[in-house]
């Protein structure tokens, strides 16, 4: 029984310029202590994944329109409210993709780190501090019970990230799912980040949900992948799959966009065209328009199918585009 399976999920807002279909059919499975990728360009849908999933979607204009995401057994998108409440602060926790807006500035850091622990009544007051301050000193605060009681524009960006992962962490989940933690951050610290995240994970043996859009981040970091483009998941499977034998137009497209993968003195590949819109008429490859491949009418108006090209590695592929596909398919 894997930790968390999601099946199906579809979220959309209900928008003036139409209905958005934000996230459309999106399938996960993560295991206990395994690492999951998602990758994806700006608006494919990774953060609304994985809000639906703790059902943090604004409703309206948002609604979830079908899904089954089992997390131990219980389907989070039906279980009441309360008992959702319970397993997102024990078991899930989130670290929020903008962390410069996510601490309260008028709260002293310590308070805002044992808040959680309070609220759910998780221990009394000296145990929890006594807990930050543990966790304050292992995400690399130095000097924790000094900085236990300034306010975070008191720290640098690098140390207020380490303060939302000590946060997210203080709780000991078993699913922390992280949304672009490193963005705001310049090259060295992200790279402190992840390491970081990555000894918390094997200290506390939780598995992790990394969304970025860095397909070099994850192929040190991740056990599998999932690639999304406008709203689903386009091609998945393990790091080395995706990173080096990438079958998806649109991968092979993120893969020879990484600088570092490109040849001193040439001009920086980027993929064609611009990303599509979850809105309107619904492709059937959503990518076709970016892509070589030409549909006409007839093939337009069939479904994407899943193929498995190797074992755990998965690729979505438009029926008339299998003939473009043949030589990436075997
Ligand atoms: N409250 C909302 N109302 C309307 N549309 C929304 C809302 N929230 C998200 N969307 C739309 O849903 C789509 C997916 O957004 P999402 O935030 O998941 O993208 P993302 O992959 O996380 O992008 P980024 O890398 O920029 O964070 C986008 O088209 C976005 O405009
Ligand atoms: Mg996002």
């Amino acid at each position: 029984m894997s930790l968390l399976q999601l099946d199906n999920l579809k979220t959309y807002f209900d928008t003036r310029q139409g209905t958005v279909r934000a996230v459309d059919g999106v399938s996960l499975k993560l295991e206990k202590g395994e690492t999951l990728g998602i990758v994806g360009e700006s608006g494919s849908g990774k953060s609304v994944t994985c809000y639906s999933l703790l059902r943090l979607i604004p409703q309206p204009p948002g609604r979830i329109v079908s899904g089954t995401a089992l997390f131990d057994s219980v389907d989070l998108l039906k279980i009441p409210k309360i008992h959702l409440n319970r397993i997102r602060a024990r078991k899930i926790s989130m670290i929020f993709q903008d962390p410069m807006t996510s601490l309260n500035p008028y709260m002293r850091v310590g308070a805002q780190l044992i808040e959680p622990l309070l609220i759910h009544k998780i221990c009394g007051k000296n145990q929890a501090r006594e807990l930050a301050l543990e966790m304050m000193d292992s995400v690399g605060i130095p000097d924790p019970k000094k900085r236990y009681s300034l306010y975070p524009h008191e720290f640098s960006g690098g140390m207020r990230q380490r303060i939302m992962i000590a946060m997210a962490l203080i709780t000991k989940p078993e699913l922390l799912i992280a949304d672009e933690p490193t963005t705001a951050l310049d090259v060295t610290v992200q790279a402190q980040i992840l390491e970081l995240i990555q000894k918390m994970q094997e200290e506390l043996g939780m598995a992790v949900i990394l969304i970025t859009h860095d397909l070099g981040v994850v192929s040190g970091f991740c056990d599998r992948v999932s690639v999304m483009y406008c709203g689903k998941v386009v091609e998945s499977g393990s790091a080395d799959d995706i990173f080096y034998r990438a079958r998806h137009a649109y991968t092979r497209g993120l893969r020879k966009s990484i600088p570092s993968t490109q040849e001193k003195g040439s001009m920086l590949y980027t993929i064609p065209g611009v990303p599509a819109q979850p809105v309107g008429p619904r492709l059937p490859c959503s990518f076709a328009p970016r892509s070589d491949l030409k549909f006409t009418d007839e093939e337009a108006q069939m479904d994407a199918e899943y193929i498995e090209v190797e074992t755990g590695h998965w690729v979505e592929v438009h029926p008339a585009s299998v003939e473009n596909y043949k030589d990436y398919l075997k």
